[in-house]
């Protein structure tokens, strides 16, 4: 396999130096059997396991693609929607203005502001992180901090935007909370429960093409699930007939840099989901 222009642009963009192998590429000996094509450009900080699972992608891809597997979504609770059904009936701007003055748990009392989401209300993909943190807390915006940064790297290299664009390349980016947890700590489950019916009319009235779950709070608020991301990713999971792809929350990547690697699949995997739906015209 070759990294496309695109390709090796977005690998740069998640911080990643391309160099060009000499020619010809030699397989490993080691490698049997030997690889259908071997990669004429592999990022040097890829470890070689990762390089070796990318050059299969698109196999994986295939595979994943096959089945979109039905899962039911929501935080298993009876708080979710079934407890505040009033928020199922919103529309954008209603719900803009509930979640502004919502009290429904402890997070309002330390917040500074509630934070929304931002992002095109028709947007094709929909990012789900987790919570805000400090300077979300601040500027009132989702993923503002370094988080944020890695994040915006990494749509940019597949050509998304949270600014001012078509719904096709600007992205919506939500949390599962829309109020910060004291010191940045986990959600508690009453917390994610009481904000749960705030993610699902958004999802409702955004109806993305594909979601993009962003850590273990995303994956439980939007799968129902607590398995670990690494047994989640790499698969096409369903929100509402969604299709959601599970992959590693950005703050996470910023400490664990061999996973950005993984990551990447995991935007090819978005990328080749969107355009398995694409209806020729
Ligand atoms: N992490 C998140 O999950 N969301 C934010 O908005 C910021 C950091």
């Amino acid at each position: 396999m070759t990294w496309d222009a695109r390709q090796q642009a977005m690998l740069e963009a998640m911080g990643y130096k391309l160099w060009a192998a000499p020619e010809p590429a030699v397989a490993e000996p080691e490698a049997a059997p030997a690889p259908r094509e071997v990669p004429r450009e592999v990022p040097r900080e890829i470890p070689r396991e990762a390089a070796r699972e990318a050059s299969r992608a698109p196999v994986q891809i295939a595979q994943a693609l096959a089945p979109v597997m039905p899962q039911r979504g929501g935080v298993p609770s009876a708080a979710g929607s079934a407890a505040r059904p009033e928020i199922a009936t919103l529309d954008w701007k209603q719900l803009q203005e509930s979640v502004a003055g919502c009290r429904a748990c402890g997070l309002c009392e330390g917040r500074k502001q509630t934070v929304f989401g931002v992002g095109n209300e028709q947007a094709h993909w929909m990012i789900v992180g987790e919570a805000p943190g400090e300077q979300e807390d601040r500027q009132g915006e989702p993923f503002v901090g370094t988080a944020g940064q890695l994040l915006d790297s990494m749509l940019r290299a597949i050509r998304l935007t949270r600014q001012e664009a078509a719904p096709a390349q600007q992205v919506f980016i939500a949390n599962t909370l829309k109020c910060r947890p004291p010191r940045n700590r986990n959600p508690e489950p009453d917390e994610l429960a009481a904000c749960q019916p705030y993610l699902e009319r958004q999802i409702e009235l955004v109806k993305p093409r594909i979601i993009l779950a962003l850590g273990r709070f995303a994956v439980q608020a939007l799968l129902g699930s607590n398995e670990a991301i690494g047994r989640l990713r790499g698969k096409v999971h369903s929100y509402q007939g969604i299709p959601v792809i599970v992959s590693y929350h950005p703050a996470y990547l910023l400490r664990n840099l061999g996973d950005k690697a993984r990551a990447w699949e995991d935007l090819c995997l978005a990328m080749s989901t969107l355009q398995a739906q694409a209806v020729p015209s």
